[in-house]
């Protein structure tokens, strides 16, 4: 797939959206020539990238869900660690088969279509959810000085 960046993708949180454009960024470096073709070196990259990003993001997104009473939060970190399982099993297709072009492309597939399709449903979620929450605090701060006022004015 082509891994271009789009705004479109923004959850709304700053940095969150820049990890996910992390992840574009790097992929494009390596599918933009790679003609489903890459050396051993190169799949190895991948999958370490992968590895860490999904331990530094996934917990990144998981500790700003439980910062915000995300509902969700159970079902989400299950896909999480469904995906964690995906990538341990690419490494181990590299350990017995090599950087066979069906191994490519089955990382381009979980990348490609798993991630973002992650990133667009789940993670979409979990912005609107934080825009919510912070409309309510907002609404409630004002609701709480108003009361102040009116508490003021009858003393
Ligand atoms: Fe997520």
């Amino acid at each position: 797939m082509i891994y271009e960046w789009d705004d479109g993708m923004k959850i709304g949180y700053t940095e969150i959206d820049a990890q996910h454009k992390g992840l574009f960024d790097f992929m494009s470096g390596f599918f933009s020539s790679s003609g489903g073709r890459m050396e051993r070196e190169e799949v190895e990259k991948i999958l370490d990238y992968l590895e860490a990003y999904t331990q530094v993001h996934f917990s990144d997104e998981e500790r700003i869900q439980v910062e915000n009473n995300y509902p969700g939060y159970t079902q989400h970190k299950r896909y999480h660690e469904e995906f964690k399982i995906v990538v341990r099993g690419l490494r181990a297709d590299l350990e017995r088969e090599g950087p066979t072009p069906e191994l490519i492309a089955q990382i381009d597939m979980a990348v490609g279509s798993w991630l973002v399709d992650h990133i667009q449903t789940q993670d979409m979620k979990i912005g609107n959810h934080i825009r919510d929450v912070q409309r309510w605090r907002e609404q409630m701060e004002v609701l709480r000085a108003a009361n102040m006022r009116q508490y003021q004015a009858q003393e």
